[in-house]
């Protein structure tokens, strides 16, 4: 089988770019993948300079080419799919603009600042025939896998709670009420920076769960503690309770004032638990525990499952987009559009309870 080498034009400079290209940019056979590879084509900054300088740090090749707007990025023909890591806020016209110049898409979490904004995204990528998808790189990990098989094996029983926080110390006091953890008209705040790792958890374990049918929860439940200093949410916490073919229950939360606890996620069974060791977004590792008898919490055998690779993670879900761009599909059917529509729901739903609004004009669509 021939391989299929996906060209990347990378939008923006910052953080997250920086490790996903350097994790892509890793030979594919360290990870044993042989039927796809990647290679970045162009970076598109706000500055031509930013671009250059991330180039010659973090790609190394002269033919990278290296653009001053996004725009001009995207009339390159030799672009095919577009990774995208701008603040939140800026996704949706970022990933609309892409998509409209005929890009395949790979945009950070959260994908949308709102579900609105979502649909109108997914609509736009089906006309222009080009595939869309959020990068939960979680989902795409090794160990996911795993945790997956085990939770879905039926050896533990149907799962019954679960309890996930990614936490985080951003140093509030003391970055500038600009950084876009505390803007709100970059949507800072916890839930929508962390709250996407607490809830791929939820998915995976509840949501995707085969008894559970696709169903949506039933209830959801939100609360959050704002920050004085620029009224973002500093401590999120929400509830799902899904009924529709599991009894089970998500306990979530996430904090830009603390780290993260260890567990980070516990997923519990009346024949066992599952406990995962932080950061819940990348985990190296888990353990089962099973008991003695449904129900006695008595452990009888412990299993540690733990997970090495090349790189960080954030390659596997750049794989994804490559068979799925091969294979002409539109969405991947791991992480689909619904799950992200879902997820949006969700953080609509919460922001609402808990009284969060951005200011006039952030949200794009409404
Ligand atoms: N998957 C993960 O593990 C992970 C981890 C961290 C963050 N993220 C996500 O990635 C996104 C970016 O986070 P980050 O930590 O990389 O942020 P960052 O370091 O601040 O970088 C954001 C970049 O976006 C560009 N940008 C365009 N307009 C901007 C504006 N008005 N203000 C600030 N930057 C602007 C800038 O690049 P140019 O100047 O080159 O245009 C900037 O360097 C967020 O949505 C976040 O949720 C994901």
């Amino acid at each position: 089988m021939s391989v299929k080498e996906l060209k990347w034009g990378i939008i923006s400079t910052g953080w997250i770019a920086g490790c996903f290209v350097r994790d892509i940019l890793g030979d594919p056979s360290s990870r044993g993948v042989s039927d796809v590879a990647h290679k970045i084509v162009a970076v598109g900054s706000r500055s031509v300079q930013a671009a250059q300088d991330f180039i010659d740090r973090e790609i190394k090749d002269p033919s990278v080419k290296a653009y001053g707007t996004y725009e001009e990025m995207l009339a390159d023909p030799s672009v095919e799919a577009v990774y995208i890591g701008t603040p939140h806020t800026l996704h949706f016209s970022n990933a609309k603009a892409s998509l409209l110049a005929k890009k395949h898409v790979l945009c950070e979490k959260p994908i949308t600042i709102n579900t609105a904004e979502l649909h109108s995204l997914i609509a736009i990528a089906k006309e222009q025939g080009v595939f869309l998808m959020e990068a939960l790189w979680t989902r795409f990990q090794p160990l996911a896998l795993e945790f997956k098989k085990i939770a879905e094996s039926g050896e533990l029983g149907d799962p019954v709670s679960l309890h996930a926080d990614l936490s985080g110390d951003f140093d509030i006091e003391n970055i500038p009420k600009t950084h876009r953890i505390l803007d709100p008209m970059l949507g800072g705040g916890a839930l929508l920076d962390l709250g996407p790792y607490p809830l791929v958890w939820a998915i995976m374990a509840l949501y995707e769960h085969p008894k559970n049918k696709a169903a949506k929860p039933e209830r959801i439940t939100g609360s959050m503690s704002k920050t004085l200093l620029t009224g973002v949410d500093a401590f999120t916490s929400f509830t799902l309770t899904f009924t529709g073919g599991l009894n089970a229950q998500a306990i979530l939360s996430d904090c830009i004032t603390l780290p993260a606890p260890n567990p980070g996620v516990i997923v519990r069974y009346r024949n066992g638990t599952i406990l995962v060791a932080p950061p819940i977004y990348s985990p190296r590792s888990f353990t089962v525990q099973y008991f003695d008898k449904p129900g006695s919490g008595v452990i009888a055998r412990e299993e540690v499952k733990k997970f090495e690779y090349v790189g960080k993670g954030w390659h596997f879900q750049a794989d994804e987009v490559a068979r799925c761009v091969r294979d002409g599909k539109l969405e991947s059917e791991v992480w689909t559009h619904a799950k992200s529509i879902l997820e949006m729901e969700i953080f609509d739903e919460v922001r609402k309870q808990g009284g969060y609004v951005f200011p006039p004009g952030v949200e794009q669509v409404v």
